[in-house]
């Protein structure tokens, strides 16, 4: 294991900011991190864990010790007629994962396809897209206690899931590292196409038969053609969250605009759709100097080449000043700002 210091963040992060860290480190087995905690300037530094760094957002250098989790290997822990319990190395790169799954016919994370970063930080905000977010086909997962050491395993209740939410966000932010995450996958899967733009997608394709290799396609497809590619122009998807809002709210929006983008919620609330809001204030495609609004998703905030990450993060404050004056709604970040 190598300890590095003075390292350019650059390459370790989807939004593309320049950033060093204090201190570096690629970790590639849990033996790897129990001969880190007893590394003297590890002990003496705070830490930042790091995945693919396609949700996190850098605003100033990193005074810390940013661990790399390149821990890889997937296996099938235990199988059923019905299920099988894969088991993931957080190093993996989480579309490769998937795409382990889709050519075994395993499923439940086929409409999760593309999204960039690793396995290891799905858990952290439970992923999400068209329909279907991780805590679905969520088993356990393994995490190490970065200051004890010890090896503990999370039940699904324990993580705390929510939308884009999770315990490991919040309560034990940066205090344990995950190495591993287990999920329940069905050998008959069961199809998730409610969501209107895959069946438009599946029609497009002109799909007669349903197969989670076709849905992955489906949503591959609809990706590709909204979100930027972050190889291309620096991003980290969604930058703020969609906002849950009570009936009462959500009525008195729906008289003044009409058309107002909301989905009814089994709690009877809410959730609108931050990328109408934004757009609605006039400020897709939106641009200051490096720092832009996207211009075919509005929720997403993009770095055109040489914006800091200060230049992003007052972007997301003027975003987020603007829809609440037009709204009176607040936008919550959902990216992590570091
Ligand atoms: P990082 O950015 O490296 O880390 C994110 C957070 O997790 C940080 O706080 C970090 O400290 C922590 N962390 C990372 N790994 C570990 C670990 N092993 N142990 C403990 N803590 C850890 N997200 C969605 O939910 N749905 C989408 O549809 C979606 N689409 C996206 C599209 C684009 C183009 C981009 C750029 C991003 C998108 N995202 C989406 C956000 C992002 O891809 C996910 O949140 C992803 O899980 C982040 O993984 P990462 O490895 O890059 O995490
Ligand atoms: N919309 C606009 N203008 C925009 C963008 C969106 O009017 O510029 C409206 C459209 O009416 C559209 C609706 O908003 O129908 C919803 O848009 P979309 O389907 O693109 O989804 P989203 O709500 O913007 C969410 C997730 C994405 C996830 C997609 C697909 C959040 C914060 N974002 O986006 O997740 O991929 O749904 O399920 O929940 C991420 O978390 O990084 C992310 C990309």
């Amino acid at each position: 294991m190598i300890i590095s210091s003075n390292i350019s963040l650059k390459p370790y992060n989807t939004f593309g900011i320049e950033a060093f860290a204090k201190y570096f480190t690629s970790i590639r087995s849990v033996q790897n991190i129990q001969e880190l905690l007893r590394d003297a300037t590890y002990q003496n530094n705070a830490r930042l864990i790091l995945g693919g760094g396609s949700n996190m957002l850098l605003t100033k250098n990193v005074g810390a010790f940013v661990i790399k989790n390149d821990i890889e290997g997937i296996e099938v822990i235990k199988e059923t007629e019905d299920h099988v319990l894969v088991k993931c190395a957080a190093g993996e790169v989480w579309h490769k994962f998937v795409m382990w799954c889709i050519d075994r016919n395993y499923g439940g994370l086929e409409n999760l396809s593309l999204i960039p970063g690793c396995t290891g930080a799905s858990p952290m905000q439970n992923i999400g897209a068209y329909g279907v977010e991780i805590k679905d086909t969520f088993y356990e997962l393994e995490a190490v206690h970065a200051v004890t050491g010890e090896l503990k395993t999370f039940s699904k209740t324990e993580c705390e899931f929510g939308y884009r939410e999770s315990v490991f966000k919040h309560r034990f932010k940066n205090q344990f590292i995950i190495t591993s995450v287990t999920f329940k996958l069905s050998k008959t899967p069961v199809f998730h196409v409610e969501y209107g733009a895959i069946k438009q997608e599946l029609d497009a394709m002109k799909i007669s038969e349903l197969s989670i290799k076709v849905i992955s396609q489906a949503v591959i497809n609809i990706r590709s053609s909204k979100l930027p590619n972050p190889k291309e122009i620096g991003n980290a998807g969604s930058f703020f969250k969609n906002p849950e809002v009570s009936s009462e709210v959500y009525n008195r929006l729906k008289i003044n605009f009409p058309n107002l983008v909301a989905y009814p919620l089994d709690n009877s609330n809410y959730k609108l759709a931050a990328g109408w809001l934004i757009e609605q204030s006039g400020l897709k495609g939106y641009r200051k100097g490096d720092a832009g609004v996207h211009k075919l998703q509005a929720l997403v905030l993009v770095n055109y080449g040489n914006a800091s990450g200060n230049e992003i993060y007052d972007l997301s404050t003027h975003v987020l000043q603007t829809v609440k004056d037009k709204f009176g709604i607040e936008l919550e970040r959902e990216v992590n700002i570091i």
